[in-house]
């Protein structure tokens, strides 16, 4: 006989576990990709390896990371229709919208099918493989040039950086960029993968997954926060100013992108990684005062209402200190989430049950219809 069943209701589905997963954890004091702590990982990995753990659920070896990095740069290009898209976009398209589309057309040109993991494996590969090249032909088609074809042999982030500047990037660049990708790749039930698993789970494909990914990371409460807090930011001529406006604001509820966080109340781990390294890029800028600004809102935030920083905080600053355009933020994001949500599509799907909660009615009680003519 089965049990009853307790209905519970949490609104956020806050503290309300969802399902199992194998692929991370994410606790107060760690987190783990399959078991490796975030910390080793963002010290030693490039993200190839970080994206094969992910997807293949153990570290690679050497054979087995090279056959990967071959397997990306098989599948860089993007069929011509779907370049010839990106070109049509209306100028003012937020990038995060570009992706969103030119993700779902190059479905249609995915020659692979079947279901078994192999074929899950063959098209998760394939859509990491092509959202740098989205993003770089939107960026080279914004600045009325044309895209320049991927280079095969580079790592994920420097060829992302080539693809949006047709220049291979500096050391520092690409190193910096490995470790956002390191540290954006997997969260496990954040919202994004949540609805990604949603998909997968009415067992649609993998494509229409990592759309409703792209789609629920867009919002400034998930990953378009690394935007907002670059905006924030460069509102303010000095750290002063920056406290001032950062006390008005708690004082009068609003929320502060780059701040607080679902699960992490003692911090979130990828943040305090990424500020150690953001902070190395001041010296010798001119707009030095933007680290001001940064400890100034930081500070204030925490003396104000004891809410620590996101990742996304420390990554809007880095970004902007490695003379990315803004609207790229949140794309790079899914450049490397791409790996997670995979991740979580084929873990869902290999061991499904369709993700159906209830609801909780609150309209008004039943009443009879009325017919047009007398309402
Ligand atoms: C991430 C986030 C959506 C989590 O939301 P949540 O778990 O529902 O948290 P709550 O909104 O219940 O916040 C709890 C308290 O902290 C406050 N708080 C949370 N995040 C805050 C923020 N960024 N700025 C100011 N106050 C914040 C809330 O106002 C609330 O205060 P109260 O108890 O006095 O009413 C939320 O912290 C947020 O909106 N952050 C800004 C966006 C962001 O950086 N997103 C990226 C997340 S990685």
């Amino acid at each position: 006989m089965s049990q009853p069943i307790e209905h519970l209701y949490r609104p956020g589905l806050e503290g309300i576990i969802a399902g199992e997963t194998d692929i991370s954890a994410v606790q107060q004091d760690s987190l783990m990709y399959r078991g490796y702590a975030i910390e080793e990982l963002a010290e030693h990995s490039p993200f190839e390896e970080t994206a094969y753990l992910l997807l293949h659920g153990e570290l690679p070896t050497a054979a087995q990371l090279k056959a990967f990095g071959a397997t990306l740069d098989k599948y860089r290009a993007l069929p011509s229709e779907v370049i010839e898209t990106i070109r049509l976009m209306p100028k003012e398209t937020p990038g995060m919208d570009v992706l969103r589309t030119a993700v779902s057309m190059a479905a249609h040109f995915c020659p692979i099918s079947g279901d078994e993991k192999p074929a899950l494996l063959d098209r998760a590969a394939r859509i990491l493989a092509i959202v740098p090249t989205i993003i770089g032909a939107r960026l080279r088609f914004l600045a009325g040039k044309a895209p320049v074809a991927p280079k095969p042999g580079l790592s994920h982030a420097a060829q992302t950086l080539y693809l949006a500047f047709g220049r291979e990037p500096s050391a520092i660049e690409a190193r910096l960029l490995n470790l956002t990708l390191v540290l954006y790749a997997e969260h496990e039930f954040n919202a994004s993968a949540f609805a990604a698993r949603v998909t997968a789970s009415t067992l649609a494909d993998m494509y229409s997954a990592i759309v409703t990914g792209i789609g629920t990371l867009k919002g400034p409460l998930h990953g378009g926060a690394n935007e907002e807090t670059i905006h924030l930011m460069r509102q303010f001529k000095s750290g002063d100013e920056a406290a001032a406006w950062t006390e008005n604001a708690i004082a009068t509820k609003q929320k502060i992108s780059g701040f607080g966080h679902r699960v992490y109340k003692n911090g979130d781990h990828r943040a305090r990684i990424l500020e150690g390294e953001m902070e190395k890029l001041a010296p010798g800028r001119s707009d030095r005062h933007l680290l001001d600004v940064y400890f100034a809102i930081k500070n204030t935030v925490w003396e104000r209402k004891q809410i620590h920083m996101n990742v996304d905080y420390p990554c809007g600053l880095t970004y902007y200190w490695l003379n990315l355009p803004i609207d790229i933020y949140t794309p790079l994001f899914v450049a490397s989430r791409v790996s997670g949500w995979s991740a979580h599509y084929i873990e869902q799907f290999t061991n499904n049950r369709i993700i159906r909660p209830l609801s909780r009615y609150t309209g008004p009680p039943e009443r009879s219809y009325v017919p047009i003519a007398k309402r």
